[in-house]
């Protein structure tokens, strides 16, 4: 890739998108390829509650857990040049993306249901797809937050069959033309 795309960025990148879409993945790569920062958002917010999500959803409630998600994004806003890697439902408070905009772009990372599937189905650190591990269940939750996702995107890729190389170029491509 272009050299020159390590230079420091002035923004932050939000990689957005439903669970299962590669935020982590690719976030990942942008940091050892660019060297980037990265925050994971559910990570970060696993190591302060010093449990998992599934254990914060289930003593704590979904509310706090996206309170807290909210205020991890106005503490990242203090930086720049960071990739953040968002909870899925990060985007689905209208707040939330403000906070993201004031010096961030918003990347959607999107793929089909069928291929999520694959690649949540044995995967149980995730409450929302709990009674939901089938092509229809996702595709139902994923139309229903899809206005929300396209409403925050700065910019879309697909995830579903380009190699993860292929996906961060076409990132930066469009950062460049689109964002
Ligand atoms: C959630 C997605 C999860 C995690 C939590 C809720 C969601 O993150 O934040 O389980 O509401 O879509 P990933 O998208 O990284 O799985």
């Amino acid at each position: 890739m272009d050299q020159k795309k390590q230079a420091e960025l002035s923004y932050n990148i939000f990689l957005i998108g439903f669970m299962g879409t590669g935020k982590s993945t690719v976030a990942e790569y942008l940091q050892k390829h660019f060297s980037m920062p990265l925050i994971e958002m559910d990570e970060t917010l696993e190591e302060r509650e010093k449990m998992t999500i599934p254990e914060i959803f289930a003593s704590k409630g979904e509310p706090y857990f996206r309170q807290a998600e909210t205020e991890l994004l106005r503490e990242i806003q203090k930086s720049t040049n960071v990739i953040v890697s968002c909870g899925g439902g990060a985007a689905m408070r209208p707040e939330n993306v403000e906070i993201m905009k004031q010096k961030g772009k918003v990347v959607l990372l999107t793929a089909s249901p069928e291929n999520i599937l694959e690649r949540v189905k044995n995967d149980e650190n995730r409450p929302l797809l709990k009674n939901r591990k089938t092509v229809e269940g996702i595709r139902e939750l994923m139309e229903a937050r899809r206005p929300f996702y396209e409403a925050a995107a700065d910019l879309t890729v697909r995830t579903d069959t380009q190699p993860l190389e292929e996906i961060c170029e076409e990132i930066f491509r469009k950062l460049e033309t689109e964002a």
